[in-house]
């Protein structure tokens, strides 16, 4: 039987460096939506083991990422990379972000899935709506938004919350999302403030 570790696209982050497979679903939304263009700060939540901070810091060379997760980052260290530890609802983000608005709000936070869709589509739901909440408090006007939703109830009123935020929005589903998944990504441009 074929495990997660013969996955294409874990056989591909791990040849090429990448903390995890997460990455491709970040490249292919901003290869896509152009999402990190220009960005100098970014805020990723949920960050661990940390392949979206990479792909960022890889990308922009002149930006500094502020990552907060439950779990240690698994990446090299970098003056450009300020990691909370912590959850987001406690740790000092004002703080970290020196206090400065950020370009870019990442989230691919997910909560430890218990099997029972409709208990891990409402917790899944709850980090949404904090991250949602986190991109209105240090978004800059015109920044954009990425977070992971999994699909199911209240995933329409949440979109509509998003869409009246931005100028732009979208819906991306990556290649790299498991087939059985119910995650997909909602993509916000040009934060109204
Ligand atoms: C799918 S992983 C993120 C992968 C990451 N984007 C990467 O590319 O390496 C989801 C992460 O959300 C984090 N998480 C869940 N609830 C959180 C919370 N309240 N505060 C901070 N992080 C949280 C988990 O600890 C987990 O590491």
């Amino acid at each position: 039987m074929r495990g997660w570790n013969d996955d294409p696209f874990t056989k591909k982050a791990r040849r090429e460096d990448f903390a995890a497979r997460s990455i491709y679903k970040l490249e292919e939304i901003d290869k896509k939506e152009r999402i990190l263009k220009g960005a100098r700060l970014i805020l990723d939540l949920g960050a661990a083991p940390g392949s979206w901070t990479q792909y960022c810091l890889k990308t922009l060379s002149a930006a500094h990422v502020v990552a907060v997760d439950l779990s240690p980052l698994e990446i090299p260290e970098d003056p450009r990379l300020t990691f909370l530890h912590g959850s987001i609802e406690d740790v000092d983000i004002v703080g970290a972000l020196g206090g400065r608005k950020a370009d870019l709000v990442l989230s691919d936070m997910a909560p430890k899935t218990s099997g029972q869709a409709f208990r891990d589509v409402a917790l899944s739901l709850t980090l949404c709506e904090l991250a949602f909440e986190n991109a209105k408090m240090h978004l800059k006007p015109g920044g954009g938004f990425v977070v992971k939703v999994f699909m199911g109830e209240g995933f329409e009123t949440y979109r509509e919350m998003v869409r009246k935020a931005f100028t732009k929005h979208s819906l991306f589903r990556p290649l790299s999302t498991r087939k059985h998944s119910r995650e997909i990504f909602i993509t916000g441009q040009g934060f109204k403030g």
